[in-house]
């Protein structure tokens, strides 16, 4: 499915359902669970390769998984996230980089940041790569925003993570992804800016849904802690293996469960 026809789908109001995706074998199985978009998803640092944040993955990491994802798949739309350190200090920088994770295979690159990121997504999609803004909490800024929080939270807050949401979509973005920001916060964004939002922990009323794969089957567990017993999930995270019988079907509940709404419940959300 190209980028129009995604377009399409989320403007006649169905949810998209997206996933990460970091290997040909998942990629397979997620195009026949009918996944939408799979996400090359920077944390892969976390969930792969044991960082406890996603600061130190590289961009030949991102492009060596970009590629065995466009491999396993025949018609997904594929997104990849620009590493930490690979966009930010230039739009023409973001522009060579970007263009490695399209020619492995990606259909859209992804990158953090609201209004300080205006002039390289108005760049990039001058250029014919498309963009996905990631705004709210951005894993990439963990030690500026003091750890995993919830943001917007606040009036000012709130009225920022908007006019950033906005100030992308004018640049040239094709999509909004809102992490860990209230429900509320994600609706009246996804009602007022003109491009589709996607979310994770920002509630039912986004035009998609994310979930990192690990976190689906219920089997990331922070390689970080001490004691991965005491590992506690966010409160987005929802197993969807539990009471399913294979890796596929679960794949598959998940889809449904974005489709017909009932993913993520308000337990899920903020
Ligand atoms: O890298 C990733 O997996 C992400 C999701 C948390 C949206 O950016």
């Amino acid at each position: 499915m190209n980028l129009e026809e995604l377009l399409t789908k989320a403007q006649s109001g169905e949810k998209l359902a997206m996933l990460t995706c970091y290997d040909a074998t998942f990629s397979k199985l997620m195009e026949m669970a009918g996944v939408d978009i799979l996400l090359v998803g920077d944390s892969l640092g976390m969930v792969l390769q044991g960082f406890d944040n996603t600061l130190q993955v590289s961009m030949a990491a991102m492009i060596y998984h970009t590629e065995m994802v466009a491999r396993g798949c025949n018609q997904t739309f594929i997104m990849a996230d620009m590493p930490y350190g690979s966009y930010e200090n230039n739009p023409q920088l973001a522009y060579r980089n970007a263009a490695k994770l399209i020619a492995a295979g990606a259909h859209m690159v992804k990158l953090e940041g609201g209004g300080a990121m205006i002039e390289t997504v108005n760049y990039l999609a001058k250029r014919d790569i498309p963009v996905c803004a990631h705004l709210g909490f951005t894993p990439q800024s963990v030690h500026q925003l003091g750890g995993y929080k919830i943001q917007g939270k606040t009036f000012q807050e709130a009225q920022q993570i908007s006019n950033d949401a906005k100030l992308m979509s004018d640049a040239g973005a094709s999509f909004v992804l809102l992490e860990m920001v209230p429900a509320s916060l994600a609706k009246q964004i996804t009602e007022s800016v003109a491009i589709p939002t996607i979310g994770i922990g920002a509630g039912v009323d986004c035009s998609g849904q994310v979930l990192v794969l690990q976190d689906l089957l219920g089997i990331y567990t922070g390689v970080a802690d001490k004691n991965p017993n005491d590992h506690k999930s966010p409160r987005f995270v929802k197993n969807f293996l539990t009471g399913t019988q294979s890796i596929q079907q679960a794949i598959v509940q998940y889809v449904q469960a974005v489709k017909n709404k009932t993913f993520p419940a308000a337990e899920h959300s903020y």
